[in-house]
Protein backbone atom coordinates (compact mmCIF):
# COMPACT_ATOMS: atom_id res chain seq x y z
CA UNK A 1 0.00 0.00 0.00
CA UNK A 2 2.08 2.68 -1.17
CA UNK A 3 0.35 5.14 -2.92
CA UNK A 4 1.69 8.78 -3.86
CA UNK A 5 2.15 10.74 -0.45
CA UNK A 6 0.16 13.36 -2.09
CA UNK A 7 -2.95 10.90 -1.97
CA UNK A 8 -2.41 10.21 1.66
CA UNK A 9 -2.14 14.45 2.78
CA UNK A 10 -5.01 14.63 0.23
CA UNK A 11 -7.12 11.91 2.43
CA UNK A 12 -5.98 12.96 5.71
CA UNK A 13 -6.82 16.47 5.29
CA UNK A 14 -10.29 15.63 4.41
CA UNK A 15 -11.91 17.56 6.94
CA UNK A 16 -14.02 19.97 5.46
CA UNK A 17 -15.14 17.60 3.14
CA UNK A 18 -17.21 14.87 5.33
CA UNK A 19 -14.93 11.78 5.87
CA UNK A 20 -13.07 13.31 3.14
CA UNK A 21 -15.20 11.72 0.19
CA UNK A 22 -18.96 13.19 -1.19
CA UNK A 23 -20.11 9.28 -0.91
CA UNK A 24 -18.87 6.27 1.27
CA UNK A 25 -17.14 3.49 -1.65
CA UNK A 26 -14.81 6.31 -2.72
CA UNK A 27 -12.92 6.44 1.15
CA UNK A 28 -11.67 3.11 -0.03
CA UNK A 29 -12.86 1.76 3.67
CA UNK A 30 -13.34 -1.65 2.52
CA UNK A 31 -9.59 -2.10 1.65
CA UNK A 32 -7.79 0.12 3.61
CA UNK A 33 -5.31 2.08 2.68
CA UNK A 34 -5.53 5.80 1.28
CA UNK A 35 -8.06 6.67 -1.48
CA UNK A 36 -7.53 7.23 -4.54
CA UNK A 37 -7.78 10.92 -5.02
CA UNK A 38 -8.19 11.69 -9.21
CA UNK A 39 -7.59 14.77 -11.12
CA UNK A 40 -8.48 14.31 -14.13
CA UNK A 41 -9.84 11.79 -17.12
CA UNK A 42 -9.40 10.52 -20.50
CA UNK A 43 -10.66 7.82 -22.54
CA UNK A 44 -10.28 4.97 -20.67
CA UNK A 45 -8.16 6.34 -18.05
CA UNK A 46 -8.19 7.71 -14.75
CA UNK A 47 -4.97 10.37 -13.83
CA UNK A 48 -3.73 10.91 -10.37
CA UNK A 49 -2.23 14.25 -9.09
CA UNK A 50 0.91 12.98 -10.24
CA UNK A 51 -0.26 12.50 -13.46
CA UNK A 52 0.00 8.82 -13.64
CA UNK A 53 -2.76 7.02 -15.63
CA UNK A 54 -4.25 4.15 -14.75
CA UNK A 55 -6.61 2.17 -16.56
CA UNK A 56 -9.93 3.13 -15.33
CA UNK A 57 -12.71 -0.12 -14.25
CA UNK A 58 -14.62 2.52 -12.27
CA UNK A 59 -15.82 4.42 -14.86
CA UNK A 60 -17.86 6.33 -12.49
CA UNK A 61 -19.78 3.55 -11.49
CA UNK A 62 -21.27 3.15 -14.61
CA UNK A 63 -22.01 6.58 -16.60
CA UNK A 64 -18.92 6.34 -18.71
CA UNK A 65 -20.16 4.45 -21.31
CA UNK A 66 -18.14 5.72 -23.86
CA UNK A 67 -15.00 6.61 -21.44
CA UNK A 68 -14.09 10.03 -20.10
CA UNK A 69 -14.55 13.34 -21.85
CA UNK A 70 -15.88 11.41 -24.88
CA UNK A 71 -15.41 14.05 -27.74
CA UNK A 72 -18.70 14.17 -28.94
CA UNK A 73 -20.28 14.05 -25.56
CA UNK A 74 -18.07 17.21 -24.44
CA UNK A 75 -17.26 18.78 -27.84
CA UNK A 76 -19.24 22.41 -27.50
CA UNK A 77 -21.06 22.36 -24.20
CA UNK A 78 -20.13 25.25 -23.94
CA UNK A 79 -22.43 26.42 -26.73
CA UNK A 80 -24.99 23.96 -25.06
CA UNK A 81 -24.79 25.97 -22.04
CA UNK A 82 -24.79 29.06 -23.61
CA UNK A 83 -28.69 28.86 -24.52
CA UNK A 84 -29.27 28.56 -20.36
CA UNK A 85 -28.58 25.61 -18.26
CA UNK A 86 -31.23 25.22 -15.82
CA UNK A 87 -35.00 26.85 -16.97
CA UNK A 88 -37.36 26.24 -14.55
CA UNK A 89 -40.00 25.87 -17.35
CA UNK A 90 -40.45 22.95 -19.49
CA UNK A 91 -37.89 23.05 -22.16
CA UNK A 92 -38.46 21.52 -25.28
CA UNK A 93 -35.22 19.36 -25.72
CA UNK A 94 -36.97 17.35 -22.51
CA UNK A 95 -40.54 16.49 -24.43
CA UNK A 96 -38.59 14.79 -26.82
CA UNK A 97 -35.56 13.15 -25.02
CA UNK A 98 -39.09 11.59 -23.08
CA UNK A 99 -40.39 10.35 -26.17
CA UNK A 100 -36.96 8.97 -27.37
CA UNK A 101 -36.91 7.14 -24.44
CA UNK A 102 -40.06 5.75 -24.78
CA UNK A 103 -39.41 4.38 -28.21
CA UNK A 104 -36.73 2.42 -27.36
CA UNK A 105 -38.39 1.00 -23.67
CA UNK A 106 -42.35 0.70 -24.29
CA UNK A 107 -42.75 0.14 -21.36
CA UNK A 108 -41.96 3.56 -19.84
CA UNK A 109 -45.24 4.85 -21.89
CA UNK A 110 -45.21 8.16 -19.29
CA UNK A 111 -41.88 9.35 -17.99
CA UNK A 112 -40.71 12.14 -15.40
CA UNK A 113 -37.13 13.53 -15.18
CA UNK A 114 -34.88 13.97 -11.82
CA UNK A 115 -31.28 14.23 -11.24
CA UNK A 116 -30.27 10.87 -9.58
CA UNK A 117 -30.78 7.12 -9.81
CA UNK A 118 -31.67 7.40 -6.11
CA UNK A 119 -34.56 10.03 -7.26
CA UNK A 120 -35.86 7.93 -9.71
CA UNK A 121 -36.28 4.72 -7.47
CA UNK A 122 -37.85 6.97 -4.18
CA UNK A 123 -40.25 8.01 -6.82
CA UNK A 124 -41.07 5.02 -8.22
CA UNK A 125 -41.73 3.45 -5.25
CA UNK A 126 -43.78 6.81 -4.14
CA UNK A 127 -45.75 6.08 -7.68
CA UNK A 128 -46.88 2.27 -6.98
CA UNK A 129 -48.08 2.82 -3.25
CA UNK A 130 -50.22 5.69 -4.33
CA UNK A 131 -51.46 4.17 -7.54
CA UNK A 132 -52.03 0.84 -5.28
CA UNK A 133 -53.10 2.50 -2.47
CA UNK A 134 -50.97 0.31 -0.34
CA UNK A 135 -47.96 0.69 1.67
CA UNK A 136 -46.20 -2.76 1.42
CA UNK A 137 -42.95 -2.74 -0.56
CA UNK A 138 -40.37 -6.15 -1.37
CA UNK A 139 -37.15 -5.69 -2.11
CA UNK A 140 -34.16 -7.90 -2.54
CA UNK A 141 -31.14 -8.23 -0.46
CA UNK A 142 -27.75 -7.45 -2.21
CA UNK A 143 -29.55 -4.60 -4.87
CA UNK A 144 -28.89 -0.89 -4.29
CA UNK A 145 -31.69 1.51 -5.48
CA UNK A 146 -29.81 4.69 -3.92
CA UNK A 147 -29.82 5.98 -0.35
CA UNK A 148 -33.40 7.01 0.54
CA UNK A 149 -35.04 5.35 3.45
CA UNK A 150 -36.68 2.48 2.22
CA UNK A 151 -33.62 1.49 0.27
CA UNK A 152 -30.95 0.66 2.75
CA UNK A 153 -31.56 -2.02 4.37
CA UNK A 154 -29.22 -4.91 3.64
CA UNK A 155 -28.94 -3.06 0.56
CA UNK A 156 -25.63 -3.71 -1.93
CA UNK A 157 -22.99 -1.61 -3.20
CA UNK A 158 -21.16 -0.35 -0.94
CA UNK A 159 -24.16 0.84 1.73
CA UNK A 160 -23.12 -1.44 4.61
CA UNK A 161 -25.20 -4.72 4.21
CA UNK A 162 -25.03 -6.15 7.50
CA UNK A 163 -26.02 -4.90 10.88
CA UNK A 164 -27.59 -1.78 11.97
CA UNK A 165 -26.79 0.45 8.54
CA UNK A 166 -29.98 2.32 9.57
CA UNK A 167 -28.40 6.02 11.03
CA UNK A 168 -31.10 8.59 10.62
CA UNK A 169 -34.03 6.59 9.50
CA UNK A 170 -36.77 6.36 11.98
CA UNK A 171 -38.44 2.78 12.43
CA UNK A 172 -41.33 3.67 10.30
CA UNK A 173 -38.73 4.32 7.25
CA UNK A 174 -38.07 0.32 7.27
CA UNK A 175 -42.19 -0.51 8.22
CA UNK A 176 -43.18 -1.15 4.88
CA UNK A 177 -40.35 -2.58 3.48
CA UNK A 178 -39.73 -6.58 3.45
CA UNK A 179 -36.39 -7.50 2.44
CA UNK A 180 -36.37 -11.06 0.32
CA UNK A 181 -33.61 -13.25 -0.39
CA UNK A 182 -32.48 -12.68 -4.29
CA UNK A 183 -33.14 -16.30 -6.52
CA UNK A 184 -35.26 -17.54 -3.90
CA UNK A 185 -38.94 -17.07 -4.97
CA UNK A 186 -39.41 -19.48 -1.32
CA UNK A 187 -38.34 -16.81 0.64
CA UNK A 188 -40.38 -14.29 -1.32
CA UNK A 189 -43.09 -15.58 -0.50
CA UNK A 190 -42.54 -16.44 2.92
CA UNK A 191 -41.11 -12.99 3.29
CA UNK A 192 -44.71 -11.30 2.08
CA UNK A 193 -46.59 -14.50 3.90
CA UNK A 194 -50.00 -13.33 4.73
CA UNK A 195 -49.53 -8.85 3.33
CA UNK A 196 -50.45 -9.98 -0.10
CA UNK A 197 -52.65 -7.52 0.13
CA UNK A 198 -50.66 -4.45 1.33
CA UNK A 199 -48.36 -5.08 -1.31
CA UNK A 200 -47.65 -2.35 -3.76
CA UNK A 201 -44.79 -3.65 -5.46
CA UNK A 202 -41.93 -5.76 -6.07
CA UNK A 203 -38.73 -3.66 -6.53
CA UNK A 204 -35.86 -5.49 -8.18
CA UNK A 205 -32.48 -4.91 -10.65
CA UNK A 206 -33.47 -7.51 -13.31
CA UNK A 207 -29.66 -7.89 -13.86
CA UNK A 208 -28.16 -6.79 -10.20
CA UNK A 209 -25.03 -5.60 -10.40
CA UNK A 210 -24.30 -4.40 -7.28
CA UNK A 211 -23.49 -7.57 -5.27
CA UNK A 212 -21.35 -8.14 -8.00
CA UNK A 213 -22.90 -9.49 -10.86
CA UNK A 214 -25.48 -12.08 -10.26
CA UNK A 215 -27.18 -13.31 -12.71
CA UNK A 216 -30.91 -14.35 -12.11
CA UNK A 217 -31.86 -17.87 -12.15
CA UNK A 218 -34.08 -19.14 -14.58
CA UNK A 219 -37.95 -18.50 -13.61
CA UNK A 220 -37.11 -16.55 -11.20
CA UNK A 221 -38.08 -12.71 -12.57
CA UNK A 222 -41.33 -14.63 -14.41
CA UNK A 223 -42.11 -15.37 -10.42
CA UNK A 224 -41.86 -12.29 -9.36
CA UNK A 225 -44.26 -11.01 -12.03
CA UNK A 226 -46.42 -13.59 -10.96
CA UNK A 227 -46.49 -12.88 -7.80
CA UNK A 228 -47.22 -9.43 -8.08
CA UNK A 229 -50.12 -9.88 -10.58
CA UNK A 230 -51.69 -12.31 -8.09
CA UNK A 231 -51.33 -9.74 -5.35
CA UNK A 232 -52.93 -7.06 -7.62
CA UNK A 233 -49.19 -5.53 -6.82
CA UNK A 234 -46.52 -3.64 -9.24
CA UNK A 235 -43.57 -4.66 -10.43
CA UNK A 236 -40.42 -1.92 -10.14
CA UNK A 237 -37.13 -2.55 -12.50
CA UNK A 238 -34.29 -0.86 -11.38
CA UNK A 239 -32.64 -0.39 -14.78
CA UNK A 240 -30.27 2.62 -13.26
CA UNK A 241 -27.06 0.47 -14.06
CA UNK A 242 -28.16 -1.50 -16.81
CA UNK A 243 -30.43 0.79 -19.65
CA UNK A 244 -27.89 1.70 -21.97
CA UNK A 245 -25.51 -0.81 -20.50
CA UNK A 246 -26.95 -3.62 -21.70
CA UNK A 247 -28.33 -1.93 -24.56
CA UNK A 248 -31.01 0.69 -25.66
CA UNK A 249 -34.17 -0.93 -24.65
CA UNK A 250 -32.48 -2.00 -21.28
CA UNK A 251 -32.68 -5.93 -19.58
CA UNK A 252 -35.93 -5.59 -20.36
CA UNK A 253 -35.53 -4.83 -23.91
CA UNK A 254 -33.40 -7.60 -23.69
CA UNK A 255 -35.56 -10.36 -21.96
CA UNK A 256 -38.76 -9.51 -22.77
CA UNK A 257 -40.42 -7.62 -19.75
CA UNK A 258 -42.70 -5.07 -19.43
CA UNK A 259 -42.82 -3.77 -16.02
CA UNK A 260 -45.11 -1.38 -14.59
CA UNK A 261 -42.39 1.62 -13.62
CA UNK A 262 -38.67 1.36 -14.42
CA UNK A 263 -36.21 3.67 -13.17
CA UNK A 264 -33.10 4.90 -15.30
CA UNK A 265 -30.20 6.59 -15.17
CA UNK A 266 -26.13 6.98 -14.67
CA UNK A 267 -25.26 6.15 -18.72
CA UNK A 268 -28.55 8.03 -19.56
CA UNK A 269 -26.75 11.65 -19.11
CA UNK A 270 -23.52 11.39 -20.78
CA UNK A 271 -21.24 12.25 -17.75
CA UNK A 272 -24.33 14.94 -15.98
CA UNK A 273 -26.62 13.88 -13.86
CA UNK A 274 -29.74 12.83 -15.04
CA UNK A 275 -32.08 10.16 -14.28
CA UNK A 276 -36.07 9.49 -14.95
CA UNK A 277 -38.70 7.04 -13.55
CA UNK A 278 -41.72 6.21 -15.60
CA UNK A 279 -44.34 3.33 -16.64
CA UNK A 280 -47.28 2.47 -17.34
CA UNK A 281 -49.41 5.67 -18.22
CA UNK A 282 -52.48 4.80 -16.06
CA UNK A 283 -49.88 4.22 -13.18
CA UNK A 284 -48.12 7.67 -13.88
CA UNK A 285 -51.39 9.42 -14.16
CA UNK A 286 -50.87 9.95 -10.46
CA UNK A 287 -48.59 12.39 -10.54
CA UNK A 288 -49.44 16.07 -10.04
CA UNK A 289 -50.65 18.13 -11.64
CA UNK A 290 -53.28 15.66 -12.92
CA UNK A 291 -53.07 13.16 -10.00
CA UNK A 292 -52.82 13.32 -6.16
CA UNK A 293 -48.47 12.44 -6.08
CA UNK A 294 -46.17 15.17 -5.75
CA UNK A 295 -42.36 14.70 -6.97
CA UNK A 296 -40.32 17.84 -7.87
CA UNK A 297 -36.71 18.84 -8.43
CA UNK A 298 -35.57 22.20 -9.78
CA UNK A 299 -32.96 20.50 -11.95
CA UNK A 300 -35.35 17.90 -13.10
CA UNK A 301 -35.02 17.86 -16.83
CA UNK A 302 -32.80 20.77 -17.18
CA UNK A 303 -31.44 21.60 -20.87
CA UNK A 304 -27.70 20.95 -20.15
CA UNK A 305 -28.65 17.41 -19.00
CA UNK A 306 -30.65 16.68 -21.34
CA UNK A 307 -28.78 18.09 -23.68
CA UNK A 308 -26.18 15.41 -22.91
CA UNK A 309 -29.09 12.57 -23.01
CA UNK A 310 -29.91 13.41 -26.62
CA UNK A 311 -26.00 13.47 -27.53
CA UNK A 312 -25.66 9.74 -25.81
CA UNK A 313 -28.53 8.34 -27.80
CA UNK A 314 -27.27 10.31 -30.78
CA UNK A 315 -24.02 8.29 -30.09
CA UNK A 316 -25.84 4.59 -29.71
CA UNK A 317 -28.48 5.03 -32.55
CA UNK A 318 -25.63 5.47 -35.22
CA UNK A 319 -23.78 2.96 -34.19
CA UNK A 320 -25.41 -0.25 -34.07
CA UNK A 321 -22.34 -2.22 -33.95
CA UNK A 322 -21.45 -0.46 -30.58
CA UNK A 323 -23.00 -2.88 -28.06
CA UNK A 324 -21.36 -5.95 -30.13
CA UNK A 325 -17.75 -4.38 -29.84
CA UNK A 326 -18.12 -3.72 -26.09
CA UNK A 327 -19.57 -7.00 -25.41
CA UNK A 328 -16.73 -8.57 -27.14
CA UNK A 329 -14.17 -6.89 -25.72
CA UNK A 330 -15.61 -7.55 -21.72
CA UNK A 331 -15.86 -11.07 -23.28
CA UNK A 332 -11.85 -10.94 -23.90
CA UNK A 333 -11.23 -9.59 -20.45
CA UNK A 334 -13.20 -12.32 -18.83
CA UNK A 335 -11.59 -15.30 -21.14
CA UNK A 336 -8.52 -14.00 -20.11
CA UNK A 337 -9.40 -13.80 -16.28
CA UNK A 338 -10.08 -17.78 -16.58
CA UNK A 339 -7.37 -18.63 -18.51
CA UNK A 340 -5.38 -17.02 -15.63
CA UNK A 341 -7.38 -18.94 -13.00
CA UNK A 342 -7.05 -22.01 -14.72
CA UNK A 343 -2.91 -21.52 -15.35
CA UNK A 344 -2.44 -20.47 -11.49
CA UNK A 345 -5.04 -23.43 -10.07
CA UNK A 346 -7.80 -20.60 -8.80
CA UNK A 347 -10.75 -21.41 -8.01
CA UNK A 348 -13.17 -18.53 -8.59
CA UNK A 349 -15.54 -18.17 -11.40
CA UNK A 350 -15.59 -15.17 -13.67
CA UNK A 351 -18.84 -14.13 -14.84
CA UNK A 352 -19.37 -11.05 -17.41
CA UNK A 353 -23.10 -9.51 -18.55
CA UNK A 354 -22.89 -7.05 -21.39
CA UNK A 355 -19.78 -5.03 -21.04
CA UNK A 356 -19.59 -5.72 -17.35
CA UNK A 357 -17.12 -8.23 -15.88
CA UNK A 358 -16.86 -9.74 -12.49
CA UNK A 359 -15.05 -12.41 -9.90
CA UNK A 360 -15.21 -12.91 -6.30
CA UNK A 361 -12.64 -14.24 -4.18
CA UNK A 362 -14.92 -17.17 -3.05
CA UNK A 363 -14.34 -20.82 -4.28
CA UNK A 364 -16.65 -22.65 -6.66
CA UNK A 365 -19.94 -21.07 -8.79
CA UNK A 366 -20.83 -17.71 -9.10
CA UNK A 367 -23.05 -16.38 -6.30
CA UNK A 368 -26.46 -16.11 -6.41
CA UNK A 369 -27.29 -13.89 -4.04
CA UNK A 370 -25.53 -11.47 -1.01
CA UNK A 371 -25.15 -14.07 1.32
CA UNK A 372 -22.97 -15.89 -0.86
CA UNK A 373 -21.39 -12.93 -2.45
CA UNK A 374 -20.40 -11.98 1.14
CA UNK A 375 -18.31 -14.86 1.91
CA UNK A 376 -15.62 -13.56 -0.75
CA UNK A 377 -12.30 -13.40 1.45
CA UNK A 378 -12.38 -9.63 1.81
CA UNK A 379 -8.33 -9.35 2.46
CA UNK A 380 -7.72 -11.44 -0.62
CA UNK A 381 -9.96 -8.55 -2.28
CA UNK A 382 -7.86 -5.69 -0.50
CA UNK A 383 -4.28 -7.22 -0.94
CA UNK A 384 -5.54 -7.35 -4.92
CA UNK A 385 -7.12 -3.56 -5.05
CA UNK A 386 -4.15 -1.89 -4.04
CA UNK A 387 -1.60 -4.43 -5.97
CA UNK A 388 -4.13 -3.79 -9.01
CA UNK A 389 -3.43 0.07 -7.87
CA UNK A 390 0.16 0.10 -7.48
CA UNK A 391 0.69 -1.43 -11.17
CA UNK A 392 -1.49 0.86 -12.96
CA UNK A 393 -5.13 -0.56 -12.80
CA UNK A 394 -8.17 1.74 -11.01
CA UNK A 395 -10.78 -0.66 -9.88
CA UNK A 396 -13.91 0.49 -7.62
CA UNK A 397 -12.45 -0.34 -3.96
CA UNK A 398 -15.17 -2.67 -2.89
CA UNK A 399 -15.76 -6.50 -3.12
CA UNK A 400 -19.35 -5.90 -4.34
CA UNK A 401 -18.35 -3.59 -7.10
CA UNK A 402 -17.61 -5.10 -10.66
CA UNK A 403 -15.48 -3.97 -13.66
CA UNK A 404 -17.05 -1.59 -16.20
CA UNK A 405 -16.03 -1.61 -19.33
CA UNK A 406 -16.18 1.63 -21.96
CA UNK A 407 -15.89 2.02 -25.69
CA UNK A 408 -12.47 3.54 -25.01
CA UNK A 409 -11.23 0.34 -23.67
CA UNK A 410 -9.29 -1.55 -26.12
CA UNK A 411 -6.93 -4.23 -26.66
CA UNK A 412 -3.68 -2.62 -25.69
CA UNK A 413 -5.57 -1.81 -22.09
CA UNK A 414 -7.10 -5.38 -22.11
CA UNK A 415 -3.45 -6.67 -22.34
CA UNK A 416 -2.37 -4.53 -19.92
CA UNK A 417 -5.03 -5.86 -17.61
CA UNK A 418 -4.47 -9.25 -17.84
CA UNK A 419 -0.62 -8.64 -17.61
CA UNK A 420 -0.98 -6.42 -14.09
CA UNK A 421 -3.68 -9.13 -13.29
CA UNK A 422 -0.99 -12.54 -13.99
CA UNK A 423 1.83 -10.18 -11.65
CA UNK A 424 -0.94 -9.83 -8.92
CA UNK A 425 -1.87 -12.83 -8.29
CA UNK A 426 1.26 -14.51 -8.03
CA UNK A 427 2.09 -12.04 -5.42
CA UNK A 428 -1.07 -13.34 -3.86
CA UNK A 429 -0.39 -16.64 -4.21
CA UNK A 430 3.26 -15.74 -2.75
CA UNK A 431 1.64 -14.23 0.20
CA UNK A 432 -0.95 -16.92 0.73
CA UNK A 433 -3.48 -14.64 0.19
CA UNK A 434 -5.44 -16.89 -2.66
C1 LIG B 1 -29.13 -0.13 -9.61
C2 LIG B 1 -28.98 1.23 -8.99
N1 LIG B 1 -30.08 1.93 -8.66
C3 LIG B 1 -30.00 3.15 -8.12
C4 LIG B 1 -28.79 3.74 -7.86
C5 LIG B 1 -28.71 5.11 -7.26
O1 LIG B 1 -28.30 6.02 -8.22
P1 LIG B 1 -27.60 7.41 -7.80
O2 LIG B 1 -26.28 7.08 -7.21
O3 LIG B 1 -27.51 8.16 -9.11
O4 LIG B 1 -28.50 8.07 -6.84
C6 LIG B 1 -27.61 3.05 -8.18
C7 LIG B 1 -26.29 3.66 -7.91
O5 LIG B 1 -25.27 3.03 -7.91
C8 LIG B 1 -27.71 1.76 -8.75
O6 LIG B 1 -26.62 1.05 -9.05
Amino acid sequence: MTHSADDTAAASRGTALAGGVSSPVRSGAAVGGAPFVQVAGRGAYAYDRNGRAYVDYVMAYGPLLFGHAHPALVRGLDELAAHGTVFGSTCAAELRLAQRIAAHVPSMQALRFVSTGTEAMMSAVRVARAYTRRPLIVRFAGNYHGHFDAALEQAGASAPTQGDAGGGIPPSGRAEVVVARYNDLADLDAKVGGRGAQLAAIALEPMPANMGLVSPAPGFIDGVFARARAAGALVIFDEVITWLRVGLGGEQGRRGYSPDLTALGKIAGGGLPLAAFGGRADVMAVLAPGGFTFTGGTFSGNPLCVGLAHRVLDLLESDCRLYARLEARARELAAGIRAVFARRGMPYAVTQYASMVDFAFRPGAPARNDAERSQSNRAAFAAYYHAMRERGVLLAPSPNELMFLSSEHGDREIEFTLTALDATFEELQQRRLV
